[in-house]
C-alpha cells in the first residue's frame, strides 16, 4: 500500500502564492492558445514552498511530461546534452538547485534555452569544428533558493521569474485540512490551525507534521486530530508555538549568548553553529527575518527584542 501523494496537480487545487497562480494561468493559457511551449520559468525562494509542485502543475496543465534532475546530479556537458536530446516536444525539464550546475554544463543550456539547439564539438585543435543539433521545444523550469546565486547569462534566459513567499497560517490550515482528507484522517478545525501555526510558513513541513500528528492520534487518541493531540505531538516533535524548531532556536540563542545579541557577521555566526553559511542564509534566516526574530544590518545579524522575549532571555541594558 503506497502513501497518497499530497501534491496538488492543478492550479485550481493549489493554495496560496496568489500572484504566481494568477500569472501562470495567463502564461499557460496564452502559450496553449498559440500552440507553443511555455517560456522558461525560474522559481526561487526558501525550501519547501512548492517549487517542484508548481513545476509538476505546469507540465500537467500544458499536457506534457516532466523530467526531473538537479544541478549537482549533472557533472558533464554530455550528460546535459543527452537529457535535452531525449525530451519529447513540449516537455518540462525541472532542474532543482539549478545554481549548482557547473560552468561547462550551464553553457550547454544557453543555446538550448534560446534556440532549442546544442552545439557539439567534433575533432581536436585545427580540425575542431562544431555541429548544431536541433532539440525539441521544451520548457526549462529552474529552482533555486536565491535568484542571486545564478550567473547573469543563465538568469537572463528565463522569461518568467517568480519568487515564492511563505504561506500564511490561514493558507496552511486549508492545506493541512486538504492533506488530511487525502490521507483519510479526521481532523478538527483547531487541530489543523495548530499544525498550520507551527509549520514555519512551509507546506512541506505542515504535511510532514500532519503525518506525525496522525500517528499520535491513531495510537493514543482514537484517530481524530484534535487541538489537544496536535499540541501534544508538536511539543514532542520540538516545534514551538511560532513554529521555530531546534535549529531556529539554536541560531537565536547563539546570537544572544555568544555574541551579546549581535551584530555578528554571517560567516562568524555560521562557524559558531557549525553550519554552512549559505544554508544559514537561505534556509534558516528567511523565516526568522520575516517574523521579526532577527535583523540584518550592515554590521551583521542582530537578535530582536522579540527573540529575547520568545526565548525567555532578559535583555541586558
Ligand atoms: N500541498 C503542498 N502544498 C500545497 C499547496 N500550495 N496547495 C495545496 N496543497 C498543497
Amino acid at each position: 500500500k503506497i502513501e497518497p501523494n499530497l501534491r496538488p496537480r492543478s492550479l485550481n487545487e493549489y493554495i496560496g502564492q496568489e500572484k504566481i497562480r494568477t500569472n501562470l494561468k495567463v502564461y499557460i493559457e496564452a502559450a496553449k492558445a498559440r500552440g507553443e511551449s511555455l517560456d522558461h520559468v525560474l522559481f526561487y525562494g526558501p525550501p519547501g514552498l512548492g517549487k517542484t509542485t508548481l513545476s509538476g502543475i505546469i507540465a500537467n496543465e500544458m499536457g506534457v511530461n516532466m523530467k526531473v534532475t538537479s544541478g549537482p546530479a549533472i557533472e558533464k556537458p554530455g550528460e546535459m546534452a543527452a537529457i535535452l536530446n531525449n525530451l519529447q516536444e513540449g516537455d518540462v525539464l525541472f532542474v532543482d538547485e539549478i545554481h549548482r550546475l557547473n560552468r561547462q554544463v550551464e553553457e550547454v543550456l544557453y543555446p538550448a534555452m534560446e534556440d532549442f539547439a546544442i552545439d557539439i564539438m567534433l575533432g581536436k585543435e585545427s580540425a575542431a569544428r562544431s555541429i548544431r543539433l536541433d532539440l525539441p521545444k521544451f520548457t526549462l523550469v529552474g529552482a533555486t533558493t536565491r535568484a542571486g546565486l545564478l550567473t547573469a547569462p543563465l538568469r537572463d534566459r528565463f522569461g518568467v521569474v517568480q519568487k515564492l513567499e511563505f504561506y500564511t497560517p490561514e493558507e496552511l490550515k486549508i492545506i493541512v485540512s486538504r492533506s488530511a482528507e487525502v490521507l483519510g484522517v479526521e481532523i478538527e478545525e483547531e487541530g489543523a490551525a495548530e499544525i498550520a501555526k507551527r509549520s514555519r510558513g512551509t507546506p512541506r513541513l505542515a504535511n510532514r507534521l500532519l503525518k506525525r500528528v496522525r500517528d499520535f492520534a491513531q495510537v493514543k487518541y482514537h484517530g481524530v486530530i484534535t487541538k489537544e493531540v496536535a499540541d501534544f505531538a508538536l511539543d514532542i516533535l520540538d516545534v514551538d508555538k511560532f513554529g521555530l524548531d531546534y535549529n531556529d532556536r539554536a541560531i537565536l540563542t547563539t546570537v544572544i549568548e555568544k555574541f551579546a545579541g549581535g551584530p555578528v557577521g554571517l560567516d562568524t555566526l555560521a562557524a559558531a553553529l557549525g553550519e554552512d553559511a549559505g544554508t544559514l542564509e537561505d534556509v534558516y534566516e528567511p523565516y526568522l527575518l520575516m517574523n521579526g526574530f532577527l535583523n540584518r544590518t550592515s554590521r551583521g545579524r542582530v537578535a530582536t527584542e522579540r527573540a529575547y522575549g520568545h526565548l525567555g532571555i532578559p535583555m541586558e541594558p
